[in-house]
């Protein structure tokens, strides 16, 4: 796995801000580096207003400025560049093996491939790629297998609109695999047991689930299972008989998935982990479904690990339960805490370990500039230029200079 040196920025331009509006939260978090050192600017998690996300679209952009203003005036963050990242049933990763045909661009030949991979028009999509390898076939010719990212026009434009409407500059646009990955690979010079395993980045957020296998710093596959923990509120309220509040909050302090608990039949704590015990099984076969698909088609002969994020990893016990079930090694995605120091004054170390999984991906858009500041020092390539609307980079490039 590549380390990735740590320089200073060379520009003074203000550290980038991750950005990540989930259908349920907002989450900040800003990084600076000081002579090789990542310390924690801030963080800041907001509730993301009702029904202004809807499959991973903002749709009400006017009341998620207006809660990204406020959230941003309670912290201090600094400057106005930021990252964001775009999620969802609608975002697609692929791996896909094109015929890479001399003088034919091969822009056109991925964009026509890719064409098939999505179920809206090319002409509508933000797509990128990268080359993984290139192979000779028998008969003289040459297969590109590349990685392909894509998501519709709409989805990006609204979140750059957002963006701007609060007086923010969008300098990196992202999908959010990519965001997660990076922070696991930023990490990985103090964790060398990651290099050993193909690590699989499961972040249950509230309506989605992302599963994300990577192999040596690439993403071999990405599978999104449209529920999360929001469902499991849901099945709480509605066998319990009581608000979605109130569900919510049994689900934060009583709900517990780890069969040692021994909860008293009968008691609210042990019906409403009744209740979510029938949606955890059901994401724990699809994420099974997703890795035996990887397995069968991927050849690798590193263990998998899976590393839990997104709010609904803080679920008590859950990562023991997934372990039990799916027979992989778990851990709960409190990288944040590797990453950067902090100043204990500001911010308490059990309520970072807490937030961390939740803002694994805004810390891994926060971190964008670092890696690519390293990866500028190497090849001496020009500032990063904020993005245009409609324009952007999909994908992570271990390494690469980025825009
Ligand atoms: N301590 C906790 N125990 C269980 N669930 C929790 C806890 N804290 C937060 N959650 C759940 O985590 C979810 C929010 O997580 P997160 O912020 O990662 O989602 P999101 O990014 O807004 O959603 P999505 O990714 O689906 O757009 C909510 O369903 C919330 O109920
Ligand atoms: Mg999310």
């Amino acid at each position: 796995m590549r380390r990735h040196l740590v320089f200073g920025l060379e520009n003074k331009a203000t550290p980038i801000i991750g950005v990540d509006i989930g259908a349920s939260t907002i989450k900040l978090a800003q990084f600076k580096r000081d002579k090789n050192i990542l310390s924690l600017v801030n963080f800041g998690v907001a509730p993301t207003p009702e029904g202004c996300i809807e499959n991973g679209k903002i749709v009400k952009g006017d009341i998620i400025s207006e809660a990204l203003s406020s959230l941003l005036s309670l912290h201090s963050f600094v400057g106005k560049r930021v990252s964001a990242s775009v999620s969802g049933q609608l975002v697609t990763v692929r791996q896909i093996t094109v015929d890479d045909i001399p003088r034919q661009p091969l822009d056109d030949i991925v964009k026509w491939e890719m064409e098939k991979h999505i179920s809206y028009p090319i002409e509508d999509a933000v797509f990128d790629y990268q080359v993984l390898s290139r192979s000779h076939t028998g008969d003289g010719g040459i297969k590109a297998n590349c990685l392909v990212a894509a998501a519709p026009l709409e989805i990006v434009n609204a979140l750059v609109g957002v963006i701007r409407k609060t007086h923010l500059e969008p300098v990196f646009i992202e999908v959010e695999p990519f965001a997660e990955l990076r922070l696991v690979d930023y990490v990985s010079y103090k964790r060398p047991d990651l290099d050993a395993k193909t690590i699989v980045m499961v972040n249950i957020g509230s309506t989605i689930t992302s599963v994300n296998v990577a192999d040596q710093s690439v993403i071999r596959l990405t599978r999104m299972i449209p529920f999360g923990g929001a469902r499991i509120s849901q099945a709480i309220a509605s066998t319990l008989g009581i608000t979605i509040e109130r569900a919510e909050e049994l689900k934060r302090e009583s709900v517990n998935m780890d069969p040692q608990a021994n909860l008293e039949a009968g008691t609210e704590a042990e019906r409403a982990t009744s209740a979510a015990l029938p949606i955890i099984d059901e994401l724990v076969l699809e994420i099974r479904r997703s890795l035996n698909y990887y397995t069968t088609r991927f050849e690798s002969d590193r263990p998998l690990h899976l590393i839990l994020s997104g709010g609904t990893a803080n679920l008590k016990g859950v990562a023991d339960y997934i372990e039990v079930s799916t027979g992989f090694t778990v851990e709960i995605n409190r990288l944040l805490l590797d990453v950067a120091k902090y100043d204990p004054s500001m911010f308490a170390e059990s309520y970072l370990i807490e937030m961390a999984p939740m803002f694994s991906v805004a810390t891994g858009l926060s971190l964008r500039e670092f890696e690519a500041a390293a990866a500028r020092k190497r090849s001496d390539r020009k500032k990063a230029k904020p993005v245009e609307a409609g324009e952007s980079l999909l994908t992570y490039r271990p390494g690469s200079e980025g825009l």
